[in-house]
């Protein structure tokens, strides 16, 4: 079931929003060659704390943390370590989000570590700008699928590769609603966007094949053929003004 909200409900989920996002870039900024992905959690989870809010990914499903942080040819749910230390050259893929007065963001972003590698940027650069063509195309009268082929025919576009196993989702009182939201398709087909739907948009996107596999962890999901993967995302609402961007500082 789709859930519309309100405007009223729209303000409960800029605030939830506003925090997701106020934690992914204190992340952002705390990124750096020598640090541990299990410190980069807890600087997530003690601002989100301090907002009032709670981190909404730790206990979902059983997930430990309150940041899902993937290195390199990680594509998602990597799990937070005081082992894993990033170096320079990597590239990290932060996913985190945040409850607030029992609504939900959610965000990501793929952020450097020191100087990186020019096809490390490419791809980087390919998934958060399909991320925006995806966004682009979120408006109220057209179909989920102008979603999804806007943001596979972005990256098909420069030669890197989206991955099909996992998507994105509405959000709300939950953090995983109706409807799925792929990032591939045929624009015009699949449910219609309407006024009041508020949906996580997500891309993942592979330097090499599409392909992924789930480690034995039961978590960590890494691209099949060792190729870099980045991950970029946004909540955002679809009103009768076009799509608005929720989960921003
Ligand atoms: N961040 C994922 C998403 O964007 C959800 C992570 S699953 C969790 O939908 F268990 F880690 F929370
Ligand atoms: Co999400």
């Amino acid at each position: 079931m789709i859930v519309l909200k309100t405007s009223r409900e729209l303000i409960c989920m800029q605030k939830a929003c506003r925090i997701s996002a106020g934690a992914l870039k204190l992340i952002g900024e705390s990124v750096k060659s020598g640090i541990s992905t299990g410190e980069l959690d807890r600087i997530a989870e003690d601002y989100i704390r301090s907002q009032g809010a709670v981190p909404n990914f730790k206990g979902y499903s059983g997930y430990p943390a309150t940041a899902c942080i993937s290195i390199n040819n990680e594509v998602i749910h990597g799990i937070p370590s005081n082992k894993r230390i990033l170096k320079d050259g990597d590239i990290v893929s932060v996913d985190l989000g945040a409850a607030y007065e029992g609504y939900n963001g959610d965000n990501a972003a793929t952020f450097a570590v020191g100087e990186i590698s020019d096809e490390a940027k490419r791809l980087i650069d390919a998934t958060r700008e399909s991320l925006y063509e995806g966004i682009k195309a979120a408006r109220a009268g057209g179909r989920i699928g102008d979603i999804g082929n806007a943001i596979q025919r972005y990256v098909e576009e420069r030669g890197f590769s989206v991955v099909r196993e996992f998507v994105g989702h509405g959000i709300g009182t939950k953090l995983h609603e109706a409807p799925e939201v792929p990032n591939y398709g045929t624009a015009g087909k699949g449910i219609r966007l309407m006024p009041g739907m508020t949906i996580a948009i997500e891309p993942m996107v592979n330097s090499g094949l599409p392909g992924v596999k789930t480690l034995s962890d039961g978590w960590t999901v890494q691209t099949v053929d060792g190729s870099l993967s980045a991950h970029f995302e946004h909540t955002v609402a679809i009103t009768t003004d076009g799509p608005e961007i929720l989960t921003v500082v």
